[in-house]
């Protein structure tokens, strides 16, 4: 029997031993920042125990997934259907009529599961990274300003983002909200993470600016950090771009959306 609840504190030790079978290679949050995502995630139990997690975010008119986790040792029981449920219903109260999230293209799970809840590929992505010693001339005029609250609606609309996005990033601790600014023109956004040290979303229109874009962000970033990582979202000028100025590729995903009103079918096994 599993059941769905809100995450709670205590539950950090079962989310740090969940979090890296996603595979991303991201670090494990510390128990600090854990208390801050509780409230946007939920746990599925089973026989007392922590069986899987999911974490999410509701945007204006979006739902978006963030993580979907089931324990290794209790996969094809239902777990992750359940948590994609829960969040679904919880969406659907909140008036979101989309979903949305990526997924690795060879995530073969995953994509099966999220097909079956009438999710399709929308686009690809691509997380980056910035070797720190990858020599970029700079550009001229070219700076990040911050995002003011009054500012993000334009800047959502400008550089696509979707609504609620850059609200829901600054309720975040530590993100760092940025408009590039060329010359005096909306050029880009980034949403970083100095801790990470790392920018998603990160836009920028012209591709040929993404090299200096992306060194400028290194001032922010700790020193000796090895690399900034970016998500290139849907713009693969901007990709080869940056892979022309000594980036490597560390994930490649697909973006996946679903309308939230599709109801799943019933279990095929
Ligand atoms: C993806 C994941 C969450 C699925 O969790 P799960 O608890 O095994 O999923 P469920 O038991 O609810 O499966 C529901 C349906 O998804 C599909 N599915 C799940 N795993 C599958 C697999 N290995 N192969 C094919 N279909 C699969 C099936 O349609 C399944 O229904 P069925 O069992 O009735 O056939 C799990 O594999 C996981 O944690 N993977 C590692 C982390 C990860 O990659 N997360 C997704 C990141 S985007």
């Amino acid at each position: 029997m599993i059941d769905i609840r809100d995450a709670e504190p205590g539950d950090y030790d079962a989310y740090a031993r969940l979090l890296p079978e996603l595979g991303t290679g991201d670090p494990v949050p510390s128990r600090e920042r854990f208390a801050d995502l509780c409230d946007r995630m939920l746990v599925a139990t089973g026989d007392g125990a922590v069986v899987g997690y999911a974490l999410f975010e509701l945007l204006a008119d979006v739902g978006y997934v963030r993580n979907l986790v089931s324990d290794r040792a209790r996969r094809r029981e239902g777990i992750g259907a359940a948590l994609l449920e829960a969040m679904r219903a919880r969406f659907v109260a909140a008036g979101a009529r989309t979903w949305c999230l990526n997924v690795r293209p060879g995530n073969h799970a995953a994509i099966a599961l999220y097909r079956r809840f009438g999710f399709t590929a929308a686009y690809g992505s691509y997380m980056l990274r910035v070797p720190r010693h990858a020599a970029v001339a700079p550009v001229a005029g070219l700076v990040y300003d911050p995002i003011t609250p009054e500012e993000e609606p334009a800047v959502e609309a400008a550089a696509g983002l979707l609504r609620g996005q850059l609200a829901s990033a600054r309720a975040k601790p530590g993100r760092m909200l940025l408009q590039l600014h060329h010359r005096g023109a909306l050029a880009g956004v980034a949403v970083f993470d100095p801790a990470f040290p790392g920018a998603f979303p990160f836009r920028v229109f012209d591709a040929s600016l993404g090299p200096a874009a992306v060194a400028a962000l290194r001032a922010f970033a700790p020193a000796g950090s090895p690399h900034v990582q970016v998500g290139v979202e849907d713009h693969d000028a901007l990709r080869d771009a940056l892979l022309a100025a000594g980036a490597e590729i560390h994930l490649d995903i697909v973006h996946m959306r679903g309308a939230t009103g599709t109801p799943p079918p019933a279990r095929s096994r």
